[in-house]
């Protein structure tokens, strides 16, 4: 049984509130996550759109970053049950993460500077195949239902860092999902953890 505990509101503002209202509402609603995620759209393009929620402190890198490259994870909100997430990811200049899955279905935009997005798949082998690759500006954002785009890499190619918000539907920085070697197609336990909050288990 998951542990349940209380909301975590790390940026406690009544935009985060009411997104995060919104955003339960249109899953109680949904018959499906596809569905969830169409009507939480417009929403989610609304926070992206807005450039005055989200404090600088949350747009840092972080030099200890699990994933490398000063990469900083840092939670915005967490429900008390781990059963939904958001957060920023701030991807320095030149930077990137590994090749990476998520493991849950959710939104992902960008919020600040560019990115080159790669995404992969398995093929029947079990070999890891590039199936496609964008380039995401400001604005841009996409529903992610595993298995599709659940497996990718960002690299930031402004001269600025980029900042991308994740709405995801697990403890996405505690949980351990996977990194993929991208000539082999191995994949090794991978927790990305968060900046600003410890993970409780080991
Ligand atoms: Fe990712």
């Amino acid at each position: 049984m998951a542990r349940v505990t209380e909301d975590e509101y790390l940026l406690d503002t009544p935009v985060v509130r009411g997104f995060v209202a919104a955003v339960r509402a249109a899953i109680a609603a949904a018959a499906s996550p596809a569905a969830a995620c169409d009507a939480i759209r417009p929403r989610f393009a609304e926070l992206l759109a807005d450039p005055g929620w989200l404090p600088q402190r949350y747009q840092e890198p972080n030099p200890a970053s699990a994933m490398g490259g000063d990469i900083g994870q840092w939670l915005l909100f967490r429900a008390g049950d781990r059963s939904l997430t958001l957060f920023a990811l701030v991807v320095p200049s030149g930077s990137e993460t590994p090749i990476h899955d998520h493991l849950a279905w959710g939104l992902v935009g960008l919020y600040r500077g560019a990115q080159d997005e790669e995404i992969y798949a398995r093929d029947d082998g079990g070999a890891l195949a590039r199936v496609e690759a964008r380039e995401l500006a400001p604005g841009d954002f996409y529903s992610l239902l595993p298995p599709r785009d659940d497996i990718h890499r960002v690299r930031t190619t402004s001269p600025e860092t980029s900042v991308s918000l994740h709405l995801l539907t697990n403890d996405t920085g505690c949980v351990w999902r996977h990194t993929f070697d991208e000539g082999t197609g191995e994949a090794r336990p991978f927790r990305s953890g968060y900046v600003n909050v410890e993970c409780a288990e080991p």
